[in-house]
């Protein structure tokens, strides 16, 4: 598939297929994640995958109603920022590399025939901080973004269906995470200790 024909197919599937991924594949699409841009190559984002069915029914929960995709999916990648490795006068800059993670990995696993759905948790800080208390996360660890991902059920994706409602979300305070030290240069290579299985 040509790289503008790939963008230009994909679309959110929230069905999904009893069929796994094969760990071919998942390498793909986390390598994709890996491949993009980042603010000074911070590369300054981890990922949470998991196909277990109870870890995603857990991401799940911490996002609330819009995140039911996860619980029929059979893989979900949470995306977190890494303010340890974010780049210093500008730490906020973790919020678009990680996007662009997610986003590469959505049009990888397009290219795949995998369907996949954004799933937006940062920064509706009730589902950010329900994710850092089920994932007990460090200090410097925000998640991002969840995607839940299958092959797509297109027979099930063409009925009606109702929206799931999203909550309202409190305002909280901003976030003030300590910096650490200056990111390891690696540049578009697949980092394998990036990726947490089931849990951080
Ligand atoms: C930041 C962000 C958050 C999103 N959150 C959700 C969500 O919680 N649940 C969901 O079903 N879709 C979610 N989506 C998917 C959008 O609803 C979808 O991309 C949009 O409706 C456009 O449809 P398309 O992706 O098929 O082009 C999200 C997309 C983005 C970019």
């Amino acid at each position: 598939m040509d790289t503008i024909t790939n963008i230009m197919s994909r679309r959110s599937v929230r069905y999904y297929l009893d069929k796994e991924i094969s760990d071919e594949d998942l390498k793909t699409i986390l390598h994709a994640g890996m491949a993009g841009p980042s603010c000074t190559n911070a590369r300054d984002w981890s990922f949470i995958v998991t196909r277990d069915p109870e870890v995603l029914n857990l991401m799940a929960d911490g996002n609330g109603g819009p995140a039911g995709p996860l619980r029929r999916a059979k893989l979900g990648i949470m995306i977190l920022g890494d303010l340890e490795r974010a780049f210093k006068p500008a730490p906020d800059y973790w919020v678009i590399d990680g996007a662009i993670a997610g986003q590469n990995m959505i049009l990888a696993a397009n290219a795949l025939g995998i369907g996949s759905v954004w799933l937006g948790t940062w920064p509706q800080m009730e589902r950010v901080n329900k994710q850092i208390a089920n994932f007990n996360l460090p200090d410097t660890v925000i998640p991002h973004s969840i995607i839940a991902f299958g092959y797509p059920d297109e027979e099930e994706e063409k009925k009606p269906h109702m929206p799931e409602k999203p909550k309202d979300m409190p305002d909280m305070p901003p976030m003030d995470k300590p910096m650490g030290p200056p990111p390891k240069m690696v540049k578009g290579e697949y980092e394998p200790d990036r990726i947490h299985m089931d849990r951080w």
